[in-house]
């Protein structure tokens, strides 16, 4: 292993290209003890966030894969793979409050057929890093 592979940039493997292809590519990883879900957007993009929504704690591992992102199964708000709310269905239309609404993300990879996590970050510094990029 060379020093350019993740691992050695503080990435551990969390799961494996064959673990998310089948239909519904969405699994629960535990991450230093924290609960989160690993999941493939309709861009083919990987979103590591937290398990639970932010509204009233759902399991996000229930929500459906849809929009590009994921909607929590119990009142419908909406995550993209940063962890960012794009959608509350039950707000007023022109509502902007789901802009306050994040969950914490981990930034994820895929290499040579793994999927690697990044540790050793804050997620809320991660998902900052991750909207100025
Ligand atoms: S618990 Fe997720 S939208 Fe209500």
């Amino acid at each position: 292993m060379t020093a350019a592979t993740p691992q050695a940039k503080g990435w551990v493997q969390i799961a494996t290209l064959a673990d998310l292809n089948r239909p519904r590519p969405l699994i629960p990883v535990t991450l230093a003890g924290r609960r989160l879900v690993l999941f493939r957007d309709d861009e083919g993009q990987l979103g590591l966030i937290g398990r639970h929504c932010p509204h009233r704690g759902a399991d996000l591992c229930y929500g459906r894969l849809e929009d590009n992102g994921l909607r929590c199964p119990f009142h419908g708000w909406h995550f993209n793979r940063t962890g960012q709310c794009v959608e509350q269905p039950a707000e007023p239309e022109g509502s902007r409050m789901h802009e306050q609404i994040r969950i914490p993300m981990v930034p994820v990879r895929e290499v040579d057929g793994a999927i690697w996590a990044q540790v050793g970050v804050e997620l809320e510094q991660a998902a900052a890093a991750e909207t100025e990029a």
